[in-house]
């Protein structure tokens, strides 16, 4: 069954300087369908639909001269991302997964451990029914809803509920997503999410921190001093959290040749205080 689509009824694109974050998520697409070209051997991951979204062999990395780092620094920053998250979604906890900011995330179609899993998506609507197109014809595994939202508004928790999202135990997932809002924004947000969350609930997401700040593309808004701002603020919506670093993690995978040690990126896992 394809993705059921819920009608708009609260997008408006507020702030024209955004409309570009959505290329972000072809950028990751593409670094998606690169590493899944490599041998069974040698990836992290495979995921078949990125080069159906990407389209063509001859993929040019958009914004790459903004963001200023080599390709072989982001083949790993994103297998080492994705292979993480893939992990943590399909622990056996997750009874629901929302993807906030869900982008070109191929997730619902090819992890076996989201079968029969409900997966609500939410993103701009040019995005989502961009993807639902690029991947017609091909069956989601898990039981995916697309939700159309701008989730720097209010009204997408009503959203969710009215698309089916269920109070159970629930993985929120906010990947590349936090460094697009402004800090009001991401609060907002939280305090949505928060509200929504089953108190079982888990929560990845990942942080930009601010000593990026000049490799870190103009649209990047709320950006970090360290992890101890994100569980100060997590803490504030009555959030535990594991930080990790992104170089940390790419040590776990045998990647961390192309990612130095200290470089300001982080992997949180998080979980409802009791
Ligand atoms: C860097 S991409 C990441 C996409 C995906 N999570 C991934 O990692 O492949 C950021 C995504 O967040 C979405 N996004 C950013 N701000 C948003 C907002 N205010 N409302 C809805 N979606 C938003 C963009 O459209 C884009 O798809």
């Amino acid at each position: 069954m394809a993705a059921a689509t819920v009608a708009p009824t609260h997008v408006v694109h507020h702030d024209t300087s955004r409309a570009a974050v959505s290329t972000t998520a072809l950028g990751v697409c593409i670094l998606r369908a690169w590493e899944s070209k490599k041998p069974e051997e040698h990836r992290l991951f495979h995921d078949p639909f990125a080069a159906i979204i990407c389209g063509s062999d001859s993929m040019e990395l958009p914004l790459m001269e903004e963001v200023g780092k080599n390709k072989d620094f982001w083949m790993d920053f994103i297998a080492v991302r994705t292979r993480w998250i893939d992990e943590q979604v399909t622990a056996p906890t997750t009874e629901q997964l929302v993807i906030l900011g869900a982008g070109m995330d191929t997730r619902a179609y090819r992890l076996d451990g989201l079968k029969g899993t409900p997966v609500f998506e939410v993103d701009f609507p040019e995005v989502l029914s961009a993807k639902a197109k690029l991947l017609e014809g091909h069956q989601p595994q898990a039981k995916l809803t697309n939700v159309v939202a701008n989730l720097s508004l209010n009204s997408w928790d009503a959203d969710l509920r009215t698309a089916g999202m269920q109070p159970v135990p629930t993985m929120w997932l906010l990947e590349g997503l936090t460094g697009y809002l402004t800090e009001a924004e991401l609060e907002a947000l939280l305090t949505q999410l928060s509200k929504l969350a089953d108190p079982s609930s888990r929560m990845t997401a990942t942080f930009v921190g601010r000593d990026m700040k000049e490799k870190a593309t103009s649209m990047h808004r709320y950006l970090v001093t360290g992890p101890d701002q994100i569980s100060a603020l997590l803490g504030k919506f009555g959030w535990h959290c594991k930080i990790h670093t992104i170089a940390e993690i790419s040590r776990l995978y045998d990647r961390a040749e192309h990612l130095p040690r200290d470089y300001a990126y982080f992997l949180v896992s998080a979980w409802r205080a009791a």
